[in-house]
């Protein structure tokens, strides 16, 4: 049984809608427009293949953490971290993992939020049927005119922001909960609708042994640590968003069946994502290889601009697109806004208004860095690529291997055999996956992108 605690910013109303708000958080821009392009990039089946690896030995094990740790903390992440650090007799300085994980957030919102403007964007494009009969360079075009374009990038931005945080202000079951309640099932019946008619398309075939025919002469010692990042990111692990979540969750929910659940629907969203997007492309003769991270918004509308009621499809990938999104973004705001109540008292909508001016502050650096500001590199990236970089590969990763160290080696085995709920054999697995393979897989990995050891 979990520690007899309650948070003070409420409950979720039962072990379903965490399961809801926490693949909300999960399934996101990773999936559909992150996840796509990386595997493209990547080889195909070989990245799939290393990626569900890094799933289920690292991201399942250190998601089961921090599901109890948040449960049994019931704080925001960073009083979490110091209560149990203090509960179970370590340095209090423990809490820097959860303040590492609040900045993450913070950076993950500055361009997360840009790109989902871009969503909010293309649906307006769709609507208004520009896509029909483009050709490369007219969808090329679009693309451009709206990323050179700061007022309209800013528009996006603000919108979506706002979007954040009038949800994350009603609190948890008027805002959090009724959101995902609604936008999760629709995101879910328009991924299938989409997969529905590309598996009609000529290309789906060629799709599948994209996608999972391993091919490993594209694999090179980084693209583990590319798989590792995406699991990261994909899963929201390392940054306190699933620890903010499970501080919220019922102390009867079984946590690690619960975990199994969120990693399940995640990974099959990112492979249905692919299974949407490549046989459309394929079909029409154009290859994922080429788009990086314009894929979605520049080579798939391509696609969709010569099919039967392209638009209308384009609209429904958009829309599920920045559901996703939404749902995605909420999470990263509520540790942050959680953390403010706490610390301050200020009333929820007064933290979740001062969070999210904040984010959006720093996300006018990213939005910037698209076009005026395309010059200023530091260490050869813009402020958009360097606030990817350092949250996506450095920091989640970091942020997980302190997480899983914490729950492996610090935490009395009283207090995570009681939340978790394992027998004997199960217990034993998650405490090696967590002392030894999670700590271990990221650490090689975090030496290899430092030194470049392997090669
Ligand atoms: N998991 C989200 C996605 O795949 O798009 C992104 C994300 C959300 C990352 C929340 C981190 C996080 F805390």
């Amino acid at each position: 049984m979990s520690a007899n605690r309650t948070s003070v910013h409420g409950q979720w109303s039962s072990r379903w809608i965490f399961i809801l708000a926490a693949t909300g958080s999960a399934v996101g821009l990773g999936n559909i427009w992150r996840f796509p392009y990386i595997t493209a990039e990547h080889g195909g089946g070989a990245f799939v293949l290393i990626y569900l690896v890094c799933i289920v030995l690292v991201g399942l094990p250190i998601m089961m953490s921090e599901i109890l740790l948040g449960r049994r903390g019931r704080r925001s992440p960073i009083h979490t971290m110091a209560a149990l650090a203090e509960e179970e007799g370590h340095s209090k300085h423990w809490r820097l993992v959860g303040v590492m994980g609040v900045f993450a957030g913070f950076f993950i919102l500055t361009f997360y939020s840009i790109v989902a403007g871009w969503t909010l964007a293309y649906m307006a494009r769709a609507v208004s049927g520009v896509f029909a009969d483009a050709s490369a360079q007219q969808t090329g075009a679009i693309f451009n005119a709206l990323v050179s374009d700061p007022e309209r990038l800013l528009a996006w931005h603000t919108i979506f922001m706002i979007m954040t945080v009038s949800v994350v202000s009603r609190g948890i079951k008027q805002g959090l909960e009724q959101a995902v309640r609604y936008l999760m099932p629709a995101l879910l019946l328009l991924l299938l609708l989409l997969v529905g008619y590309s598996m009609t398309t000529p290309g789906f075939a060629e799709a599948l042994s994209y996608l999972f025919k391993p091919d490993f002469s594209q694999v090179g010692a980084s693209t583990v640590l590319i798989a590792l990042g995406q699991a990261f990111f994909s899963l929201s692990l390392g940054m306190g968003a699933i620890m903010t979540y499970g501080s919220y969750l019922s102390g009867s929910a079984h946590i690690p069946r619960t975990t199994v659940s969120i990693g399940i629907m995640d990974t099959s969203v990112a492979l249905l994502a692919g299974l949407a997007i490549f046989p459309i492309m394929f079909s029409v003769g154009l290859h994922p290889h080429e788009g990086g991270p314009g894929l979605i918004f520049k080579i798939l509308p391509i696609a969709f601009g010569q099919m039967a009621y392209g638009n209308v499809l384009a609209f429904i990938f958009f829309t599920l697109l920045m559901f996703a999104a939404w749902t995605s973004s909420l999470s990263i705001l509520e540790p942050v806004t959680a953390w403010l109540v706490e610390k301050t008292g200020y009333s929820r909508l007064r933290a979740a208004i001062s969070a999210g001016v904040v984010a959006w502050a720093l996300g006018l650096g990213s939005l910037l860095s698209l076009n005026l500001w395309s010059e200023v590199t530091l260490f050869g990236m813009t402020f958009f690529d360097l606030m990817e970089h350092l949250s996506v590969n450095i920091m989640l990763p970091v942020g997980g291997l302190l997480i899983a160290v914490f729950a492996g080696w610090f935490m009395s085995r009283s207090a995570t055999s009681a939340e978790l709920g394992l027998g004997n054999g199960a217990y034993l697995a998650w405490k090696v996956a967590t002392r030894f393979i999670a700590p271990a897989g990221v650490i090689l990995i975090l030496l290899q992108e430092l030194f470049g050891f392997l090669g």
